[in-house]
């Protein structure tokens, strides 16, 4: 991934957190910058009341906050320094070890998953944003792999499940918010696994930095769907499928559906490589796209187009719909 990065805004229904070295060549007056940043950000969010949270992507000699909140022009790390001040040796369980998602919940609370310490390290962790206090944390240990990547958390509150994607071991991770216990479905699947190609960006394959090997990354980015009916989720190299909830949902206490739950997965968009993905209310999903530097727009029967296209949407991360449904877009 590259190493530096900011945060722009579009307007209109769009705003995004851009990149440092920009050029002029193809911009779109609608997107605006927001705010640039420093250090690469991969997932923004914000509040009805304009409170705005980022997660700092944790690359190689990266220090700081992991979470933030961006408040009188500066990033105040949250839900405090304690929980951001992890180095080896820290207790992970009331720590932030290396976090990789960050959102605002149905109930208001943003949630924070990430991976590596077993068996108390990968967990995720919902703060109340009233008190500013962490209100609880649900373990992974049980369903993380040594090879996790704990990648992404979305929810179901009428069900009251949780989903998480495992671009590491590729699988989706279905967890019972009541009772805390969770169970990995498709594991290794087409649907979560991908075609065999590592992903791509700015138009060529990519390679791991630390090994020089193809760079694959599994099931990532995902969506409910507003009325809860689908799920819908790709690898980070495209592809999107669907699948109903029920399904997902009966196969957490049934492991004979569990079993073959890959036949009610149906292809929904061939989507590119892609960094992040977010719904609005009506059920379309945006997605960019690492090699245009765009994002397309994919509609509810699974066609998509070109929704903004410009150059300073590299690398577009988790994405955000605001209240007064402007996107925002981590350009990590
Ligand atoms: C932001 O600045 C205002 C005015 O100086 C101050 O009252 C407020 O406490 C500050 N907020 C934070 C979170 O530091
Ligand atoms: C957050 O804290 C406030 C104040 O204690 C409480 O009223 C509220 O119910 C909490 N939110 C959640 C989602 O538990
Ligand atoms: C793993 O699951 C078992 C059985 O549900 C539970 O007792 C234990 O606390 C779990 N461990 C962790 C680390 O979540
Ligand atoms: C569990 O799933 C299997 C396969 O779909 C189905 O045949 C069976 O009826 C289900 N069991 C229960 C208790 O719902
Ligand atoms: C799919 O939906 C889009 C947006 O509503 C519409 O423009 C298009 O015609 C639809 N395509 C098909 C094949 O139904």
């Amino acid at each position: 991934m590259p190493h530096n990065g900011f945060l722009s805004s579009l307007k209109l229904s769009f705003l995004g957190l851009a990149f440092s070295c920009l050029t002029s060549a193809a911009t779109d007056p609608r997107l605006q910058v927001a705010l640039t940043l420093q250090n690469p950000v991969n997932g923004v969010s914000t509040t009805p009341s304009g409170r705005t949270f980022v997660v700092f992507a944790r690359v190689e000699g990266s220090t700081g906050p992991q979470v933030a909140e961006y408040t009188n022009n500066t990033f105040v790390p949250y839900p405090d320094a304690e929980w951001n001040s992890y180095t080896p040796g820290s207790d992970p369980t009331t720590h932030l070890v290396r976090t990789n998602g960050q959102r605002i919940g149905p109930d208001g609370s943003p949630g924070f998953g990430q991976p590596v310490i077993l068996p108390n390290g990968p967990k995720f962790v919902q703060v109340n944003l009233t008190t500013n206090a962490v209100q609880r944390a649900w373990n992974l240990g049980n369903v993380t792999l040594a090879d996790s990547l704990i990648h992404d958390i979305r929810f179901n509150p009428a069900a009251n499940f949780a989903y998480i994607t495992d671009a590491g071991v590729p699988a989706i991770i279905v967890m019972d918010l009541m009772t805390g216990e969770a169970r990995r479905v498709l594991e290794g699947e087409p649907s979560t696994k991908g075609a065999p190609f590592p992903i791509s960006g700015e138009g060529h394959l990519l390679h791991s930095a630390a090994t020089g090997a193809w760079q694959y990354i599994y099931a990532d980015q995902h969506e409910v769907s507003p009325d809860a009916k689908y799920y819908y989720f790709q690898p980070c190299n495209g592809g999107m499928s669907r699948i109903e909830t029920q399904y997902l949902n009966e196969a957490f206490h049934n492991s004979s559906l569990a079993s073959v739950l890959e036949q009610f997965v149906e292809p929904f968009a061939l989507t590119p490589s892609t960094g992040g993905t977010a719904i609005d209310a009506d059920g379309n999903i945006y997605n960019s796209d690492t090699d245009r530097l765009a994002i397309i727009k994919i509609a509810l029967n699974g066609t998509w187009s070109t929704f903004v296209q410009d150059d300073r949407l590299l690398w577009v991360d988790a994405m955000w719909i605001d209240d007064q449904k402007r996107l925002w877009m981590p350009a990590a």
